[in-house]
């Protein structure tokens, strides 16, 4: 089959790989109909290649059809419409069944000290084979599938694989009080969306980014912007000055360990990109290698007392973080990977009953999965209005 593989810093490449087979009698394979590309692929093009191997697939948003199960599997049967959660859960353990699925402990990558497995990727998270693919292997299937109805297109649907459930995440862990106030950082996909459910719920919501069409795409929605680049005053005191002097009751770190102002950091990262994997490691695990620029705002930005809502991902491990200002402010911070399956039932009503979050609408760009190297490559660098891009691996370029 055709699948997106890494081939390096900045370079993906569609190879011919195996088809994917049933491995263990509780897995199931999917033909893939579309499948997202993340920021968080993103951190494996740029920064993460310590953990990536030449080859490995990459996707963790796909959705498709069933074709093929092991004996074990109850829950599906092929033809079966299914949306493919980006962790791999038991549905069975501790973790599981307190709705912790990022934590599931049968598929949790303890060599790393890691959570979840996830699809496509890294050793970090098990290197399980990715959905940018024509076909997909998915182990715990009748836990790590979420079945949809038919329908005429993928958008309805597609975003439960990831963006839905990890901005619906970001604005419940981000613990806003009724008719209160959410910065989000960050104007991706996840930020984006995280704005459209934070308005929908009826809070004040404050958008930060330095992409204009981003930021236009949630003005749209009633979200008041800054454009990071058009400012030159601290984010914090804008804010501060637009709310009685306190910050917002809240803010969402939609941005993760690439943020744009953090030139010591970037350095870090660049070094580490082009050191041989065994040292990058040991210099991802021993400097402070995030961009931590966001996350420092979102210190400043939010109100004392506030909550801080972390859904960008980070990667370092001896980050220097302001312990004293955290604290003095009474500060509380909640984060980790999106637990998927955990809120599926909240969501499903907003895309069941008309389009109020807009996701029939929300990629910029459906490709060719012959495609991936040029999206990779406009998704990073902002151009072309690519906002979300959606792979479709039955499409003929
Ligand atoms: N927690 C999870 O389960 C989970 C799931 C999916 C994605 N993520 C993470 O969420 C983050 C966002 O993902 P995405 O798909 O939206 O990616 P993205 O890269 O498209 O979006 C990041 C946005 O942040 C903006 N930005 C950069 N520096 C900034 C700064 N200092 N202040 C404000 N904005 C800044 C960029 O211009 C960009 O628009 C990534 O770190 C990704 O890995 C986490
Ligand atoms: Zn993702
Ligand atoms: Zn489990």
């Amino acid at each position: 089959m055709k699948a997106v593989t890494w081939q390096g810093r900045r370079k993906v490449a569609v190879e011919t790989v195996p088809d994917p087979r049933i491995e263990a009698p509780t897995d199931a394979i999917i033909e893939v109909t579309s499948s997202g590309i993340c920021g968080s692929d993103l951190h494996l093009y740029e920064v993460m290649g310590a953990y990536m191997s030449s080859g490995d697939v990459l996707g963790h948003e796909a959705m498709g059809r069933v074709v093929e199960t092991g004996s074990d599997v109850t829950d599906l049967k092929r033809g079966d419409r299914v949306v493919i959660p980006f962790q791999i859960t038991c549905g069975d353990c501790y973790m599981c069944r307190t709705g912790l699925t990022s934590q599931c402990e049968t598929t949790q990558v303890r060599k790393y000290g890691c959570g979840a497995a996830l699809f496509g990727y890294s050793k970090l998270y098990g290197q399980v084979p990715g959905g940018q693919a024509e076909f997909l292997r998915v182990p715990y299937a009748d836990a790590t599938h979420i079945t949809v109805p038919d329908g005429p297109d993928d958008a309805r649907f597609l975003y439960l694989s990831d963006v839905l459930p990890t901005a619906w995440q970001a604005v419940e862990y981000a613990a806003v009080p009724d008719g209160g106030s959410v910065t989000v950082l960050g104007l991706g996909p996840i930020g984006d969306m995280a704005c459209r459910i934070a308005a929908q719920r009826g809070l004040r919501v404050i958008g930060v980014d330095r992409v204009p069409e981003r930021l236009a795409r949630v003005a749209e929605r009633g979200v008041e912007v800054i454009d990071l680049d058009a400012v030159d005053e601290p984010i914090g005191d804008i804010i501060r000055g637009w709310t009685d002097g306190r910050g917002t009751d809240s803010v969402i770190d939609a941005v993760g360990m690439e943020a744009h102002g953090s030139p010591f950091a970037s350095a870090a990262q660049r070094s580490a990109a082009f050191l041989p994997d065994i040292v990058a490691q040991r210099v991802m695990d021993t400097a402070g290698v995030d961009r931590l620029a966001a996350l420092n705002s979102a210190i400043d930005i939010v109100r004392r007392g506030g909550t801080i809502s972390v859904s960008g991902v980070y990667g370092g491990m001896l980050d220097p973080l302001p312990m004293r200002v955290l604290f003095d402010k009474q500060i509380q911070v909640r984060m980790g990977q999106a637990n998927v399956r955990r809120w599926v039932d909240d969501i499903m009503p907003l895309l069941q009953n008309g389009d109020p979050l807009g996701v029939e609408t929300f990629a910029t760009h459906r490709l060719p999965l012959s495609n991936a190297a040029q999206a990779y490559d406009i998704f990073q660098h902002k151009s072309d209005g690519a906002v979300k891009i959606v792979l479709d691996p039955t499409a003929t370029s």
